[in-house]
């Protein structure tokens, strides 16, 4: 029997370059290799969207059409949004009586996000339980393994905390503990040399055409210190290169770093080059992304992924509520 894997995405936006290298790519490489459950996280976004619901809906769409151009294939794994499976509701009410306060407010993101978001009123109570949420999403399907960023380490430690008291108090042992499956992913900073972020406006989305690609390849931050085509630069302080070791060829790559070193090439003719071995990168992703629709088709393939996830969820709901005495039906 392969491992299972669960991972989820919060939609705030269609995807950038970020999310594709730091965690998209990596889920069409999972479906292969474990059970995958794979899922878009609306209600999470509700948690700081909650007053303006009307984008999570799009956004959801957006990001599904993301990850099926992406090349992950519902066959293959099941893929569903979480609202479409009411089990992640029920499971995070019956968590959050064993949630202590204290131990939310600890999570590291919870202060960040609220720092990060500041002119946002986050002091509701679906905010600060969000990681018991996500604790829900995880132990519904009895995952064994959570490909993580390392922002979300703590929200998986949380989880594991949870299930110790769930079991503890409960004298039963219903829960599998998840471990973080920690990949190496590239850094992908943002155009600015920032965390590649939506509200920095430095990213670069996954479904840009060609123009795009190269207007902003024109626009990315260089090394500093080469201010003169006669200057010799550095590529590992450079934006620049880091996209050329996303997008190009051993060859290219070499090509770029000695000609920056020796000062053989300029930056534009550099950033051309980068700019038009992504347009190639993403040119299946950009067909296969135009030709998926809000049609009939697309809410079929995920009403089946619910229907699926439905009977993994239930089925472990009904051990939450037997080791809890409410399964009153039997
Ligand atoms: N919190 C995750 C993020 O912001 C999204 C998420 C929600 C998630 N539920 C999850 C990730 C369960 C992994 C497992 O990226
Ligand atoms: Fe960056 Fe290329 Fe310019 Fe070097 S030549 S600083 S790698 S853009």
């Amino acid at each position: 029997m392969k491992e299972r894997v669960l991972a989820g995405i919060r939609p705030t936006g269609k995807l950038h370059w970020g999310n594709y290298f730091g965690a998209l790519q990596n889920w069409v490489q999972l479906q292969n290799q474990y059970e995958c459950f794979f899922f878009i996280a609306d209600w999470h976004s509700l948690t700081s969207e909650y007053d303006n619901p009307a984008t999570i809906k799009k956004w959801t769409m957006e990001v599904l059409k993301d990850i099926l151009a992406a090349g992950v294939d519902p066959k293959k794994c099941t893929l569903f949004i979480q609202s479409q499976v009411p089990q992640h509701a029920e499971l995070h009410l019956l968590l959050s009586m064993y949630a202590p306060i204290g131990w939310l407010e600890r999570v590291p993101t919870y202060k960040e996000m609220k720092q990060e978001l500041a002119d946002k009123d986050l002091s509701n109570y679906g905010f600060l339980g969000y990681p018991v949420l996500q604790s829900a999403d995880i132990l519904l399907y009895r995952a064994s393994k959570v490909p993580v960023g390392e922002d979300q380490v703590s929200h998986l430690e949380l989880t594991r905390e949870l299930i110790r008291r769930f079991h503890h108090l409960t004298g039963r042992e219903v829960f599998v503990e998840p471990q973080p499956l920690l990949t190496k992913t590239p850094r992908v900073p943002g155009m600015d040399r920032r965390k590649m972020s939506k509200s920095f406006n430095n990213a670069i989305w996954l479904d840009d055409p060609p123009e795009e690609i190269n207007a902003k390849a024109l626009q990315t931050l260089t090394d500093p210190a080469r201010t003169h085509r006669s200057i010799p630069g550095n590529p590992d302080v450079c934006t620049v290169y880091d996209y050329h070791q996303l997008v190009s060829d051993e060859k290219t790559l070499k090509w770029s770093d000695d000609g920056c070193r020796t000062a053989g090439i300029g930056c534009v003719e550099c950033k051309q080059a980068m700019a038009k071995n992504a347009v190639a990168y993403f040119k299946e992703f950009r067909e296969r992304k135009a030709k998926l629709k809000n049609d009939a088709q697309l809410f079929k393939t995920i009403a089946e992924g619910a229907n699926r996830a439905q009977r993994t969820a239930a089925e472990t709901l009904g051990k939450v509520k037997e080791a809890l005495g409410l399964n009153y039906a039997n």
